[in-house]
């Protein structure tokens, strides 16, 4: 069984164009019975950034090395998944905060990575992970665009081997019905079901 986590930042939640895409890349994966999916909608869950005695108490953890403190439930459960996919829309250039504040609690040395004589190296199982996104604009080939090549960069970090992202750009401009951009998205994802 191939452990999937899914981490759902669609903001908007029903009215979220990314949570379509999402939603149609889960159910063509869940039509195989070799996937288990998990899902962790983040706007559901209590994460807090880290400031004042929530900083101070991971401080403290780390120099105990406690790492199995409730607080590190989300770097575990990240670190031991087999496949992870994440939608969230693109806002800012970037991709909305409450995803980086979820960053920020499960980047967790000796969970998610680790820390040895020649500097970072990732401790995380899963072997690919699949970035679901949808923009207003088209920055399919911008220099601006920082939430994929942010989240690529970090798959190096944590040790994940392989990176995609899927993007339906241009969901604003009125160019394109947005529709038609969502099925051709829709179609890129689905290429990626077959040996997900
Ligand atoms: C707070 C916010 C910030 C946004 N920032 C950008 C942006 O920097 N560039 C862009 O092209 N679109 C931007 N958008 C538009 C969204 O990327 C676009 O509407 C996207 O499809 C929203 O996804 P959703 O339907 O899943 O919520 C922004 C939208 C919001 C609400």
């Amino acid at each position: 069984m191939v452990r999937v986590l899914y981490i759902d930042c669609c903001i908007r939640r029903e009215q979220s164009r990314t949570r379509v895409l999402a939603e149609a890349f889960l159910a063509a994966l869940q039509a195989k019975e070799a996937y288990k999916v998990e899902r962790l909608c983040l706007m559901d869950e209590p994460l807090a950034p880290l400031t004042e005695g929530f900083f101070a108490q991971r401080e403290r953890l780390l120099a105990e090395h406690n790492l199995e403190h409730p607080r590190f439930r989300y770097a575990h459960q990240f670190s031991q998944a087999d496949r992870i996919i994440i939608a969230a829309p693109f806002w800012d250039l970037c991709f909305p905060g409450l995803l980086k504040i979820f960053i920020e609690n499960i980047c967790v040395d000796g969970i998610t990575f680790g820390v040895g004589e020649h500097g970072s190296f990732g401790l995380c199982k899963a072997k690919r992970l699949l970035f679901l996104t949808t923009r207003g604009g088209d920055y399919s080939h911008s220099p601006l665009e920082m939430g994929a090549r942010y989240l690529e960069a970090l798959c190096k970090f944590w040790g994940i081997p392989r990176f995609d992202v899927v993007a339906a750009d241009g969901l604003d401009l009125g160019r394109e019905a947005v529709q038609t951009i969502l099925d051709r998205a829709i179609a890129d994802a689905l290429a990626l079901v077959e040996n997900f």
